[in-house]
């Protein structure tokens, strides 16, 4: 009996080993193992030894087989196990690279890029950032500004109004200058901000102008601050955006809420000069129309054209083909 045991217990253990998959180790589990199996039948015949000494011998020996196969079966079917699984999670994997191409990758669109240099450049001169809303009040974008409704300077502006409120009382901002009074009303001096943003005129497109285009406005509230100033900073800035080999110049110019006012013009290296923006020493009623007294505070604000800015930087003929969409023209840059 105890031979036939270990003869049973060696031939199943030999059929695990010999097992190479988990399904078939499975069906053993069943065969060997089960009720049908060598070990259950040698079992039934323990009740035909006859003596108790013998009987409990054969017992405790086929128990022990009996264990013994189990753990080769678990250990062996652990093993598969792990095998069969790491071959499905190789099977199955996905290799995100494979889907990358560089070609494929977005980027920030010509404009986007100027806007973004132009906060990071302000930045680092030590301004802050606002925005503010694209729909305005007549107040904001005209009458705060020191253009009443009777001012000739507002059809320099050919304006979108949009039908809300009072006729008239509502537009979509035709610079980014009501952001001025914005700011004022709801920060204490000093105010060192940029704000940039979307603006918009009823303007025939051509070559360099659009409809729809981006301002970046400056403004600078603190004690004592002069046109020195602000000269000074344009200066710095042409500097650090376009590079020390650029310069830059004031000259005299006309804003109703400047006084006095200048137009900014950048010094290529070649000594061309190209018109970036409107700039001046921020007007006493201008001040008051944000809260502040013009005896205690004095400032300066400018405000230039983002997409100009970029057709410049870039060497783009005509500002419309930033908007055209065309990916041929967009993925250059
Ligand atoms: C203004 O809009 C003033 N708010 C600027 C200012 C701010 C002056 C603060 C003084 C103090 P102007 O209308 O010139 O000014 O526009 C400023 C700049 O916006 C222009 O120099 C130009 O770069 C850009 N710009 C104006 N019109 C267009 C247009 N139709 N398309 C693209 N860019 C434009």
């Amino acid at each position: 009996m105890i031979a036939d045991i270990e003869a049973a217990r060696v031939a199943a253990e030999a059929s695990i080993v010999a097992a190479t998959t988990v399904d078939e180790l499975r069906r053993l589990d069943a065969e060997l193992l089960g009720k049908k199996g060598a070990l259950a039948s040698l079992k039934a015949g323990l009740g035909r030894l006859t003596t108790v000494d013998e009987k409990k011998e054969a017992g405790a020996a086929l128990n022990r087989a009996v264990t013994q196969v189990e753990s080769v079966l678990a250990e062996r079917l652990a093993l598969l196990g792990r095998g069969e699984r790491d071959r499905q999670l190789a099977a199955e994997a996905i290799d995100l690279t494979e889907h990358y191409r560089a070609s494929e990758r977005g980027r920030a669109h010509i404009v986007t890029q100027a806007w973004q240099r132009l906060e990071d450049v302000f930045v680092g001169l030590g301004f802050q950032i606002a925005e503010g809303p694209e729909v305005e009040t007549d107040w904001y974008n005209f009458e705060a500004l020191n253009m009443p409704p009777s001012h000739p300077a507002r059809s320099m502006h050919d304006t979108f109004y949009v039908d809300h409120g009072a006729p008239g009382s509502t537009v979509l901002r035709t610079h980014t200058s009501p952001v001025q009074i914005r700011v004022m009303q709801e920060i204490e001096p000093p105010i060192y901000m940029v704000m940039p943003g979307r603006v918009f005129r009823n303007e025939t497109t051509d070559a360099t102008h659009l409809a729809v285009f981006h301002q970046i406005e400056g403004l600078v509230i603190d004690r004592g601050i002069t046109l020195a100033d602000l000269a000074g900073t344009i200066e710095a800035f042409t500097k650090a955006f376009f590079g020390t080999e650029f310069g830059s110049r004031l000259r005299p110019s006309y804003f109703p809420f400047t006084e006095p006012s200048a137009e900014f013009d950048i010094r290529t290296p070649k000594g061309d000069w190209l018109e970036l923006g409107g700039c001046g020493m921020v007007h006493p009623n201008v001040l008051r129309a944000g809260g502040l007294d013009p005896e205690e505070w004095s400032g300066f604000a400018f405000g230039f054209g983002i997409d100009r800015m970029a057709k410049e930087r870039h060497g783009v003929g005509d500002v419309r083909e930033m908007y055209t969409n065309d990916l041929r023209f967009i993925e250059q840059f």
